[in-house]
């Protein structure tokens, strides 16, 4: 697949999770935390990728689309703050709902820029057998890309690429710790019979709690 290609079927991926979000009902607590966390997955690996591999392809190709992926850079910092903020944030809390709206905003207008603007240009400044290397390059830094947010960590080469193997070792374990703690929450429910009046283990596990 070609480097395009699979940046748009990304894109793709995110929109349909953002669909869901909005077609949700307001007390579906679990049900949007669950698709934060997908979206939370989807865009960290996402704008790493574009970060290591292809931002620095198409800066060092074409000095009049610098500007393209400085701006893209920045909307990718603002994405990122937003998502670290979601990743721990209990799905009924009250600006829960208004974060993810402000997320789809952000990402829906830069995704409108990258295959309005910068895709185009970039398909005229490369071969197509250069488009389909720097897609497998891309396939290949999803498997060790970070799964969680890093919005203070570099992104820009050589820094983001130590950086963000750093993180997704770092994210690795995360993402296993919080699987356990979720499946021991369940196993105590089963055993006990608590609902959704037993107290909250945690902030995050907060949406579990709540009933769709
Ligand atoms: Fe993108
Ligand atoms: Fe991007």
């Amino acid at each position: 697949m070609d480097a395009i290609a699979l940046l748009k079927a990304d894109h793709k991926t995110v929109e349909q999770l953002f669909r869901k979000f909005e077609k949700t009902g307001p007390n579906a607590h679990k049900l949007k935390r669950r698709l934060v966390d997908q979206m939370v997955l989807e865009l960290s690996i996402h704008s790493a990728i574009e970060e290591q591999v292809f931002y620095p392809a198409v800066r060092a190709r074409s000095v009049p689309l610098l500007h393209e992926v400085l701006r893209s850079l920045e909307e990718h910092h603002v994405v990122k703050w937003l998502l670290s903020e979601l990743d721990d944030l209990r799905p009924d809390a009250e600006r829960f709902d208004a974060k993810v709206r402000v997320l789809m905003e952000n990402v829906r207008a830069h995704v409108l820029e990258e295959e309005g603007t910068l895709f185009p240009e970039v398909k005229k400044a490369f071969r197509p057998q250069e488009l389909r290397a720097l897609g497998s390059l891309l396939e290949s830094a999803k498997k060790t890309a970070p799964t969680h947010p890093h919005p203070l960590a570099p992104d820009t080469p050589p820094g983001n690429l130590v950086a963000g193997a750093v993180s997704a070792v770092m994210d690795m374990g995360r993402d296993a710790l919080r699987a356990a703690r979720r499946k021991a929450t369940s196993k105590v429910r089963e055993v006990t019979g608590r609902t959704d009046k037993s107290p909250k283990p945690s902030l995050y596990d907060a949406g579990d709690a709540a009933s769709p």
